[in-house]
């Protein structure tokens, strides 16, 4: 897979990337995330399992990863897994999040399994956590659902102390979520500290069902940040695993033209976000490395008018795409 820019950083990417939301704790919301892990929540084998994933990324040439404080363990399981390959820092690219707590106790059936919160007292604790599990791989640190509600875009105190990591050489992003993405991104655009703006780079949802971001995610790219594509896939809905009745039209549409092109459903969702000429990175969240095999046939689909025209139709208002993921189960 061949490297590239990370917009105007001096970062590299890959336009596939590993997330280790599903990876790095029992529960998530992923459908279908139990059966994957076998119900099997150990550490020792929820840790094999992750560096079993992670290798198979590599040698697929997959060079950007991204964790996050409340996926678990799942930065710890990563920087043990760069460690014990002897992977160099400057071969890979690692990016992870704070403003999340992870309160599941590893736990599935938890009743909170993460906490929001962007202040400068998480963001002061958790880069400490983050930098004791990874170290000197880390190169970006992201907002994690920066949202204008949350007010972080406004806490002059949190946006000081990132421009002073920023300062120290980390690079600085923010992810987003909800159906505010846009203009949360519009506010992110216009802040700089000395002159020089203060997030480096942007992860969003994009997929065949929410391209509501598009726009903006364009522009973003334009004015240099780096972009990365998040639940390229919805979370599942856009795989074969999507089984529920009222997605049955979209996925006749889907599985007709996977069928034609010999490819599968979630490769097809996945080449229309790398068919987008604003996106860097995409990333994959699968758990397995039968799934990501499948997820990697993206590379091979060229994108084109016709496919755009034939899967245009499964597009869903921002409402309704949100509504449903929040009533995804955490299982
Ligand atoms: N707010 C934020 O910043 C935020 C929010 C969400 C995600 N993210 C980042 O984005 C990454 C990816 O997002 P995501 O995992 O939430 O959503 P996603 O990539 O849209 O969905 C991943 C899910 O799809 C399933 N899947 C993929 N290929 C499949 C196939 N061929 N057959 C059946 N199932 C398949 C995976 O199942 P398996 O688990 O069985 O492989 C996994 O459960 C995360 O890991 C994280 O790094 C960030």
């Amino acid at each position: 897979m061949k490297s590239r820019a990370f917009g105007n950083t001096d970062l590299t990417v890959t336009p596939f990337g590993l997330g280790l939301a599903a990876l790095g704790r029992p529960g998530y919301i992923n459908l279908g995330h139990a059966a994957d892990l076998d119900q099997d929540y150990s550490i020792k084998e929820m840790q094999a399992r992750a560096f079993k994933v992670l290798d198979t990324a590599w040698e697929a040439g997959i060079r950007y990863f991204d964790a996050a404080r409340s996926y678990g363990r799942a930065e710890e399981f990563l920087g043990n897994w760069l460690r014990a390959r002897n992977i160099s820092s400057t071969e890979v690219t690692i990016g992870s999040k704070w403003g999340y707590t992870y309160t599941a106790d590893w736990q599935v059936d938890a009743d909170v399994h993460e906490v929001k919160e962007h202040s400068l007292a998480v963001l002061q604790r958790q880069i400490k956590e983050t930098r004791a599990n990874l170290g000197d791989y880390l190169d970006l640190y992201q907002i994690h659902s920066a949202t204008q509600a949350s007010g972080v875009l406004e806490n002059q105190a949190v946006l000081l102390a990132l421009a002073c990591l920023r300062d120290a050489g980390l690079k600085i992003g923010l992810s987003l979520s909800g159906e505010g993405q846009a203009a949360t991104l519009v506010q992110a655009l216009e802040i700089e500290f000395d002159g020089r703006p203060l997030f480096a780079s942007v992860q969003a949802t994009w997929n065949l069902l929410e391209r509501s971001a598009g726009e903006t995610l364009a522009a973003a790219h334009d004015a240099g940040l780096g972009v990365i594509v998040k639940e390229a896939v919805a979370n599942g809905r856009l795989t074969p695993r999507n089984q529920r009745p009222e997605f049955a039209k979209k996925r006749a549409v889907l599985t007709e033209i996977a069928q034609e092109l010999d490819t599968t459903i979630d490769a097809l969702a996945l080449a229309a976000v790398l068919a987008q000429p604003w996106v860097d990175v995409v990333l994959s969240g699968v758990a397995t490395t039968e799934h990501l095999a499948s997820n990697l046939k993206a590379l091979d689909i060229n994108w084109n008018a016709e496919l755009e025209d034939r899967l245009s139709g499964l597009v869903e208002t921002p409402k309704e795409y949100w509504g449903i993921r929040s009533e995804l189960d955490w299982n």
